[in-house]
């Protein structure tokens, strides 16, 4: 596989080409990734939760961050590589955000995620200025966990889905150049990919953004707790396939991404 860059993803977004994205937090499985042909991937702070035990992403530090960024970079640097500010790194100002930021990136992040509506969006201006790519993220804000009172679906009301989209703009006009969106009825995942000029991935947003993410864990059916409805066990499908590897469901993941075949119609809120 060639190596994504933004840029690949803007002409896939052109192109109507879905983006197949996975959360990744080490070696291994990036590189099983790799073989796959995962487009990128998402060092997501969810490794709280997945990799560490903890209730919520809250408790990740940046230096938790720093080290699972340098995992994925020595693994599957073909992948596009984007990772969060985790919680307390970056809301309080810009030069904050800053720090944190470039810290990601000496690690060899190529793209910051951050989480918040258009009262965050100067932050996004702040780093995209200084040459740090910002990737906002909407809907549910699992940073906000205790904020929203639990991990709810978001935007299922009219008023509170054109908030919404208003937000994702004013990210793309302060210079952001990915979306995530998370856990809406799949007409505002829909909506927001319509709306925005760059890409918009989707998790629990239904089958038409412009690609996809999934948590790893989620998605290989080792999370053991609540499952999320959105969630497909793609190791169990492939292994239902006749291939019950790793590799084996990072792929079929990619496939069905690609083909819109995911998610389907039990996934959609
Ligand atoms: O941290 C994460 O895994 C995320 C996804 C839920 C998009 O932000």
């Amino acid at each position: 596989m060639a190596k994504r860059r933004i840029t690949d993803l803007l002409q896939m977004k052109a192109a109507s080409e879905k983006i197949a994205m996975l959360t990744c937090y080490e070696a291994g499985f990036a590189k099983e990734m790799k073989k796959a042909g995962i487009d990128a991937i998402l060092v997501g702070d969810s490794l709280g939760m997945v990799v560490q035990g903890h209730g919520s992403t809250l408790p990740v530090t940046l230096e938790e961050m720093i080290y699972h960024t340098e995992n994925i970079v020595r693994s599957h640097p073909d992948a596009f590589i984007v990772v969060d500010l985790p919680f307390g790194s970056y809301e309080g100002s810009c030069e904050e955000a800053f720090r944190a930021a470039s810290a990601l990136m000496k690690a060899g992040a190529e793209m910051v995620k951050l989480e918040g509506g258009a009262g965050m969006a100067k932050i996004t201006a702040f780093l995209t200025a200084r040459g740090i790519p910002v990737c906002g993220h909407v809907g549910l804000l699992p940073q906000s966990v205790h904020l929203i009172g639990g991990y709810r679906v978001q935007g299922r009301d009219l008023q509170v889905a054109a908030q919404l989209i208003e937000d994702a703009r004013a990210h793309q006009s302060a210079g952001a150049q990915l979306m995530v969106v998370e856990c809406v009825p799949e007409e505002v995942g829909e909506a927001l990919s319509i709306a925005l000029d760059i890409p918009v991935i989707g998790i629990g947003a239904g089958a038409l953004t412009d690609g996809q993410v999934l948590v790893m864990h989620d998605m290989l059916g080792v999370r053991g707790d609540v499952v999320p409805r959105f969630v497909k066990n793609f190791l169990a499908s492939s292994a239902e396939k006749g291939d019950p590897s790793i590799e084996g469901a990072f792929k079929n993941y990619v496939t069905e991404v690609k083909m819109g075949v995911f998610p389907g119609k039990e996934h959609l809120f």
